[in-house]
């Protein structure tokens, strides 16, 4: 179905103050969202939209702010090399490898994970996720440590709420080429540990121009569906669920002004927004979660001498085969983690969706009172690079491949298990 616009006047009483009406709890409840207008002041914005405009791709592809032209479907002047920002730390040591480089701990051309300049050529738009301003401490400030942010957070999720060191950084969807084809609507859901979605907006987004699309009610539809209630855990119920989400749910697009905040339940069927306008599309994507046990971090190995790439489950362990040519026991084999996540471990209790999914939320019951944990980034558990270092600039940075034999421990048979240094700092 064809999206309808977020227009303000269809919001419930209570969008442009801080806090959480009854109403807008009663509509969180049962669609699973709530727009709030002009919680940010778009001014704090300014000094990260001036950044965004010096990046290296940017420049080299000829984009100029004072030039609209230059905005369309930039992909074709995009740089190839998006590893500049990147320090010579692949497994401890080297560059981040091209998809041509001989590696040792990887076949060639093995995903190497996410790139702070990388552009992607969408469905119909090209769009550029600059991750890597995601883990800057100032970006972080002004947008998911926002202190009206955290406060809806709390207002919303309960405490202890976590406080966000990272978020997804700036997606900037680009004006398609007109002669392509035309924008569509591509619905998922992200399958990670975020138990909410966060939308700010860093410029005003008009009906058409590629607003965040999402399918209200889908997080009610999909919950009872999850064999845990905290990890999503797919089943063959939720495959059935996810078609008539798709088929019969009408998506809304969120419009509005820079300095608007969405938040969505984290189970949001959502999909990148229709975009036919001639504006850039500019928003942070972020994930909020509360303080909680955690187990290990999701990993994945690369594959190696002909055998599949492999991830850990959600016990820890990766199981490699023990019928090819690769030898399960090796452990100079590459690992990486989704480092554009702020919450990265799986959630330690494994139990059933409850009755209420709203169960453990405040939803506006508890006042706020300020229950915001800055507990350590899983880059500082774990003792992982993510920031920028040395030479490396400011918006670049995001963690290497490491050795397996770095996370995990061989336990025969095929089997590693990986550490886990989750709750130590409690
Ligand atoms: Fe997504």
């Amino acid at each position: 179905m064809l999206p309808r616009p977020s227009l303000p006047d269809a919001d419930p009483p209570g969008a442009e103050t801080l806090g959480l009406s009854g109403e807008e709890a009663i509509q969180f409840r049962e669609q699973g969202f709530v727009i709030k207008r002009g919680l940010v002041s778009a001014g704090a914005f300014r000094p990260f939209l001036d950044l965004w405009w010096r990046q290296p791709p940017v420049t080299t592809a000829n984009m100029t702010s004072a030039d609209p032209d230059s905005w369309v479907s930039p992909g074709d002047r995009w740089p190839d090399e998006n590893r500049w920002s990147l320090a010579k730390n692949w497994m401890g040591r080297g560059a981040w490898p091209t998809p041509e480089d001989e590696r040792r701990g990887a076949a060639v051309g093995e995903r190497v994970g996410r790139l702070p300049h990388k552009l992607t050529r969408d469905l119909s738009n090209d769009v550029w996720r600059w991750h890597g301003i995601g883990h800057d401490p100032g970006f972080v400030e002004v947008t998911s440590a926002h202190p009206s942010v955290l406060h809806m957070a709390e207002a919303l999720l309960g405490g202890p709420v976590k406080r966000p060191r990272r978020n997804r950084g700036i997606y900037a969807i680009f004006p398609r080429d007109p002669a392509g084809s035309v924008s569509k609507l591509g619905p998922h859901m992200d399958q990670s540990m975020t138990e909410m979605i966060v939308i700010t907006y860093l410029h005003d987004v008009e009906p058409g121009s590629g607003g965040y699309t999402f399918y209200p009610t889908s997080p009610q539809l999909l919950y009872p569906t999850s064999e845990q209630a905290l990890n999503w855990v797919a089943t063959n119920e939720s495959k059935d669920v996810m078609d008539h989400i798709k088929t019969n749910v009408q998506p809304i697009e969120f419009t509005g002004k820079a300095g608007d905040v969405l938040f969505c339940h984290g189970w949001m069927v959502h999909s990148a927004g229709i975009h036919e306008s001639d504006k850039i599309r500019m928003a942070v994507v972020q994930d909020f979660n509360k303080v909680r046990p955690r187990s290990h971090m999701r990993w994945t190995a690369a594959g190696k001498h002909g055998a599949e790439r492999v991830s850990c489950d959600m016990g820890g362990v990766f199981t490699f085969p023990l019928d090819k040519d690769d030898d399960p026991a090796d452990g100079d084999r590459e690992v990486t983690n989704q480092w554009i996540m702020d919450s990265n471990e799986f959630v330690l209790s494994r139990h059933r969706p409850l009755d209420d999914m709203f169960a453990e939320w405040n939803l506006g019951r508890l006042s706020v009172r300020g229950q915001v944990v800055d507990e350590p980034a899983w880059w500082e558990k774990y003792g992982l690079p993510l920031l920028p270092t040395g030479s490396v600039p400011r918006g670049g940075g995001g963690t290497p491949a490491v050795r397996l034999d770095k996370i995990a421990r061989y336990q025969g048979e095929g089997r590693w298990k990986v550490d886990s240094h989750a709750n130590e700092w409690m």
